[in-house]
């Protein structure tokens, strides 16, 4: 069974799971004070900008206190995150006076010395002598919002940072992924995380983040009936993994999920989570599906690109040759299915209207994808069942600046990168203006976007095995920064 995995998917190499090794934390001294509490965020160290969650049934407030858990106005939610918020309570009432578990106090007592370190970058952002030398490669430019800080967090990470993977759990539902089509970075992604030298412990003191290897492409392909759709197969497989981790190990019980981290591209990915409350309120969520009206929320979860490897062949990719040579005739350009709530504006005002803004279903037969993408300036980029489109990264690739339209959308390592940069937002509302607003960017600007989209682009390559700064490193990093987001207590 496992060969013809293999065999079938090119990309996925099968860890073969054998021994595990349970450690127990040993318990020595009491907790001196009684005002305890499981779970505290510290004062973030990283600026946020993106973290208000907008959505005609929910709303957050993010005072220190109660930002752990958004407040909602959706009745439903807000009992859900009551409950949660007794059983923190509890959890933390039970733990007070007994013995602490230093092992996860030393774990944290590193992450403090993180934050303050990076804390120290923000005050001296502006000292641009203070980069660290490095010959693979120094983030500098208009690209990220804070270079400086961004290099000190990252050269942290690689120091420092420890993800343990769960080893329970069979192929194909755990531990594999798709590595082909719309949904491959969950495959890609999880894979990488196995493989991970240098990210990868498989001793559990050391972990600053443990990983849930399952895969919702995959339990959807094997269980879900398209005639039935149940769904209730998402609730058994993720609901009853969790359960098992939980009762045979005690690091989900001690963090209640707060250091537990999942990965999926899938359009249900958020979906997936929800039947475990704690993992859809308290765990880190990878998605590629980052839709702020699905209450992902940008302070723990973390958005990933979608990248639709159609053959399955990393290195072939999407990856263009020599693409300052294109002659960008074409002002815009877009092809692809009309469907959710955003095409069909963008096709009633752009389909068949205009020789500059070309809008397809189906590219015609004379003409290819990738070069239409290549003669074009811009590259219209509207959400479709999802919030996320594989045009986005195929843009980028392309050095065609992409032009967003989405709601509700988190950009992927937006706690990063400064998309108004190297990318066209423009709103649904906008788009009758279509023709204009790109019109109106004269060349010095367009050059400007154009020269940084061609920087940001080592940050969205797959490569295999993963080099530094690359896609699968701007995704451990967000990972690393949401866990600086959250302080345990042992
Ligand atoms: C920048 O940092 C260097 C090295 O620490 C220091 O010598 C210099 O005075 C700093 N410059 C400013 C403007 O703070
Ligand atoms: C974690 O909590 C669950 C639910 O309260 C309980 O069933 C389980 O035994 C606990 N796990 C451990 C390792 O104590
Ligand atoms: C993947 O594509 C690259 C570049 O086109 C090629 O050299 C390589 O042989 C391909 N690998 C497989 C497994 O098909
Ligand atoms: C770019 O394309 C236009 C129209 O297709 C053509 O007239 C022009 O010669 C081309 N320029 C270059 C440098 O190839
Ligand atoms: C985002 O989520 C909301 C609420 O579920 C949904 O109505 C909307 O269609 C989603 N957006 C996209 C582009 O899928």
């Amino acid at each position: 069974m496992r060969e013809l995995y293999r065999r079938s998917h090119p990309c996925i190499i099968l860890f073969v799971i054998t021994s595990l090794a349970i450690v127990f934390v040993s318990l020595i001294t009491n907790y001196g004070s009684n005002t305890f509490s499981l779970l505290s965020l510290p004062s973030s160290p990283w600026t946020w900008t993106s973290t208000v969650i907008s959505s005609s049934s929910s709303s957050t407030t993010h005072s220190s206190k109660t930002a752990l858990y958004p407040t909602f106005t959706n009745p439903k939610m807000q009992r859900v995150v009551e409950n949660l918020i007794k059983e923190l309570n509890v959890e933390s009432m039970l733990r007070s006076g007994k013995k602490r578990d230093e092992k996860m106090e030393k774990i944290e007592s590193d992450l403090v010395r993180v934050r303050e370190l990076i804390k120290e970058a923000i005050v001296n952002s502006r000292n641009s002598t203070l980069f660290v030398e490095d010959e693979d490669y120094v983030p500098k430019g208009q690209i990220y919002r804070n270079p400086y800080v961004f290099q000190r967090s990252y050269l942290l990470m690689e120091r420092m940072f420890k993800i343990f993977v769960y080893e329970e759990g069979e192929p194909p539902l755990f531990h594999y992924g798709p590595c082909k089509n719309i949904y491959s970075t969950e495959g890609i992604f999880l894979n990488m995380i196995e493989l991970s030298t240098k990210f990868r412990t498989h001793d559990p003191d050391q972990a600053h983040l443990f990983f849930l290897p399952f895969s919702v492409v995959m339990i959807l392909e094997h269980l879900f009936d398209p005639i039935i759709r149940d769904k209730a197969v998402l609730e058994r497989v993720v609901g009853d993994y969790v359960r098992m981790v939980s009762a045979k190990y005690p690091y989900w019980n001690r963090s209640l999920g707060a250091d537990h981290f999942m990965l999926s591209c899938h359009d249900w990915g958020p979906r997936a989570t929800w039947y475990v409350h704690q993992l859809y309120f308290t765990s880190i969520r990878a998605l590629c599906n980052a839709n702020t009206s699905e209450f992902f929320n940008p302070r723990k979860d973390v958005s990933f690109p979608e990248i639709n490897f159609k053959t399955g062949n990393i290195t072939a990719g999407l990856i263009i040759e020599h693409p300052s040579s294109f002659n960008r005739t074409i002002l815009a350009f877009f092809a692809g299915r009309l469907h959710g709530r955003i095409r069909p504006t963008l096709f009633e005002h752009w389909k068949d209207k205009d020789e500059d803004i070309r809008v397809y279903e189906k590219v015609p037969e004379s003409l290819s994808y990738q070069e239409l993408m290549k003669n074009s300036k811009y590259c219209l980029c509207p959400s479709g069942f999802e919030v996320a489109s594989p045009r986005i990264v195929e843009a980028i690739y392309a050095e065609c600046v992409p032009v967003l339209i989405s709601q509700d959308y988190i950009l992927p390592f937006s706690d990063v990168l400064d998309w108004t940069k190297f990318s066209i937002q423009i709103s649904v509302g906008e788009l009758p203006n279509l023709k204009r607003i790109l019109m109106g960017i004269n060349d010095d600007k367009y050059r400007r976007i154009h020269e940084s989209l061609k920087q940001v682009k080592r940050h969205f390559v797959v490569n295999d095995p993963p080099k530094r700064y690359d896609v699968f490193h701007m995704l451990i990093h967000s990972l690393w920064l949401r866990r600086l987001n959250v302080r345990i207590y042992g």
